[in-house]
């Protein structure tokens, strides 16, 4: 009898609860109808300058020194991922911006510089780099809790310089450069896009699904087209609501524009996990959602003290996942976005 129930009682999680792991975290991030969950289809409209743009960005690389291989942010300028359960008493945490100013209306509608309440246990950590990236899950309340440059003052106060929270099924965008409103300080990172909105995570990898786009940095994001356009900054919505671009040229990615992997670029050869990620990379491709010195892609930060120090990616999956480096930078394309926003 108990066992018939046990079954009964597995066969209803799995159908019911199958949204969330055994850890209460979502197997499938944001809402289904999210640009991050929209596989790219065939023969998309590919950007005229794609390959100016890729070779720029190979080009800028080299003058600066710096590898032109594709990166995987792993162990450092990425972010953690913390889970923690409101149903239980947890530490509660104050943060203020340091900068003094108005964290963005969404979560300080009265502009205070301070947010309170905000369940961060002690031993919660950021990403260890400046940008201090640190991404927290309420698996009670299904919600997400981001900041950057979080730094902790002492046990119930920590200072973060940006701060985001929304549900686990929110399609992950926002309106861009809305006027009147402080849209610089929307999300927290450059593009204003989530963190977690194409963050390559562990589980995933363990189990070996990979069914959505992949955040990208690039190191010459594009401020605007020409020197003469009128407008301060351009960028491509929906995935970006603000852009920390810096470059000018229309042969420059602006943030929120996607890129792909080639489609007839072989990846048979590569090992299982390494496959899985390229085999997205041609899916779903991926957004440009930042700057760095580099042009690579994303993943769940397993390391928060020590970035030398060895991660789970690496004594798991190193050798498989380090022949993603091989593939040429040139291998991506840029594709055409239906939707820019200047301004
Ligand atoms: C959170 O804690 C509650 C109360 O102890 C428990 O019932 C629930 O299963 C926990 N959730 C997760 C995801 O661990
Ligand atoms: C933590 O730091 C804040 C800000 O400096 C201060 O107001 C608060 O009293 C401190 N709390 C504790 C428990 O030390
Ligand atoms: C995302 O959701 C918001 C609010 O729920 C809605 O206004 C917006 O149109 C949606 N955007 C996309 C791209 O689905
Ligand atoms: C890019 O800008 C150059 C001038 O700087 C112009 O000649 C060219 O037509 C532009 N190309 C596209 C695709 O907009």
């Amino acid at each position: 009898m108990n066992l018939i129930i046990s079954i009964l009682f597995l066969i209803v999680c799995t159908v019911v609860g199958s949204q969330f792991t055994s850890t209460g975290f979502p197997t499938k991030v944001l809402s289904s109808n999210s640009p991050w969950n929209i596989p790219i289809g065939n023969n998309p409209s590919v950007e005229p300058l794609s390959t100016v743009m890729v070779n720029k960005i190979k080009n800028s690389l080299a003058q600066e020194g710096l590898s032109t291989d594709f990166q995987l942010h792993y162990n450092k300028w990425t972010a953690p991922i913390h889970l923690v359960n409101t149903s239980l008493p947890v530490n509660r945490i104050k943060i203020f911006q340091p900068q003094g100013e108005g964290y963005h209306e969404t979560v300080d509608p009265l502009g205070l510089k301070v947010i309170t309440n905000l369940p961060v246990l002690t031993s919660f950590n950021p990403d260890p780099m400046a940008d201090g990236h640190m991404i927290v899950f309420d698996t009670n309340l299904k919600v997400f809790h981001e900041f950057s440059r979080f730094k902790w003052v002492n046990s119930t106060t920590a200072e973060a310089t940006r701060y985001d929270t929304f549900s686990y099924n929110n399609n992950g965008t926002y309106p861009a450069l809305v006027p009147g409103s402080r849209w610089w300080m929307k999300g927290v990172r450059g593009s204003g896009a989530p963190f977690i909105a194409g963050l390559i995570r562990y589980d995933e990898i363990q189990r070996g699904e990979l069914d959505h786009a992949i955040a990208f940095a690039g190191p010459i994001n594009r401020q605007k087209s020409f020197s003469s356009s009128s407008w301060s900054y351009e960028l491509c919505t929906p995935v970006s609501c603000r852009t920390d671009g810096w470059v000018i040229g229309n042969d420059t990615v602006m943030e929120g524009q996607r890129i792909q992997l080639n489609p007839s670029y072989n990846i048979n050869s590569l090992p299982p996990k390494a496959r899985l990620i390229a085999q997205a990379l041609q899916t779903y491709g991926g957004y440009m959602v930042d700057n760095s010195g580099d042009f690579g892609i994303y993943f769940e930060n397993l390391i928060t003290s020590n970035p030398s120090g060895t991660s789970l990616w690496e004594s798991q999956y190193g050798s498989d996942l380090s022949t993603l480096y091989n593939i040429p930078i040139t291998q991506f394309r840029i594709l055409t976005c239906s939707n820019i926003i200047a301004k």
